[in-house]
């Protein structure tokens, strides 16, 4: 019994230790890759819309958030006529797309 305790608690000590070293940091990939065109805070920019009190990106699921990251909106998909250039597609992984978008979902 005694055994078994401590072998919940290693286990409970690896996943701890674990997740955060492998997720990727969504705020850190906001701040490097996004923040200069969409805002330190999601508030928008004279480049580029805001995240912050965004109905498109709260009603928007997770998968068209990502192929506008990953893909771009350029040329003639621009939606936003008020800004001169489109959104440049980015490199990133699966793991860096899904942390910043719950990062820019989180700005409200
Ligand atoms: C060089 C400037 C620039 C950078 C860097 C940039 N964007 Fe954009 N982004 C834009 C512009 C401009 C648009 C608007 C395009 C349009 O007219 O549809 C846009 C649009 C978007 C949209 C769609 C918003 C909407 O309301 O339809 C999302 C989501 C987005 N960007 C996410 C990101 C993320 C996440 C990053 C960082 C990984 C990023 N962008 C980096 C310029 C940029």
């Amino acid at each position: 019994m005694r055994k078994l305790f401590g072998i919940g608690i290693l286990a409970l000590g690896i996943v701890a230790f674990s997740v955060p070293a492998m997720a990727a940091d969504g705020a850190a990939v906001y701040k490097a890759k996004c923040a200069p065109c969409h805002g330190a805070d999601g508030q928008g920019t004279a480049m580029a819309p805001a995240f912050k009190g965004s109905a498109w990106v709260a009603s928007t699921d997770d998968a068209e958030i990502g192929t506008v990251i990953t893909a771009g909106r350029e040329g003639a998909a621009k939606k936003y006529k008020q800004f001169a250039m489109g959104m440049p597609k980015q490199k990133l992984n699966d793991d860096e797309v899904k942390a910043v978008i719950a990062h820019i979902k989180a700005m409200k």
